[in-house]
């Protein structure tokens, strides 16, 4: 039944969660799966040097990161956050990003020069491990999180 009433008012906070928030959490989920499906591609491919395969897989892994972050700030804007914790992430975010760079750079520079083969593997070990870092308290500060 539809009923007129004197002014508009906002729809419930939980029709909010299911047609807005809950579809952009799937995306998310799915692209966060596809970051680590290549991820997981890279490494291996690297390892096995599959160099076809790698030069594929690690820009394009470098790439659905970059898409992930761009979506999750746009998905953040919708929720409150605790600032402390906030911070803690943000530090780990900026990191993780911080540390592709050198794993771009060595992967470059390897085309040419096979010697940088264990520097290029030092700069993804700790770029893979501050990015599970960034993953993990990114989940946390989302479990703290209040929709607005
Ligand atoms: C722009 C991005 C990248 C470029 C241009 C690049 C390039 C390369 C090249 C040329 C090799 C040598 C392959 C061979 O010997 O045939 C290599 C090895 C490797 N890459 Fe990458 N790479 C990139 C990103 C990544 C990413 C994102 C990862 C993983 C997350 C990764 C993991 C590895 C590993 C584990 C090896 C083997 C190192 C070893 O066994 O010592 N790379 N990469």
């Amino acid at each position: 039944m539809v009923t007129l009433v004197a002014e508009a008012n906002d729809p419930f906070a939980s029709d909010v969660v299911q047609a807005t928030i809950l579809p952009a959490l799937a995306t998310g989920l799915a692209l966060a799966s596809a970051s680590c499906a290549l991820m997981v591609t890279a490494l291996t491919s690297g390892r096995m040097r599959w160099r076809r395969l790698h030069l594929f897989a690690g820009p394009a892994t470098m790439l659905a990161l970059a898409v992930a972050v761009v979506f999750t700030e746009q998905l953040v804007r919708s929720f409150t956050f605790p600032a402390e914790e906030m911070r803690i992430h943000l530090f780990c975010a900026k990191s993780a990003g911080f540390l592709a760079l050198p794993v771009i750079v060595t992967g470059v520079f390897l085309w040419r020069w096979p010697r940088l083969r264990k520097l290029h593997l030092v700069c993804v070990l700790t770029f893979v491990g501050m990015a599970l870092v960034a993953t993990a308290t990114g989940v946390w500060v989302f479990s703290l999180a209040t929709p607005k």
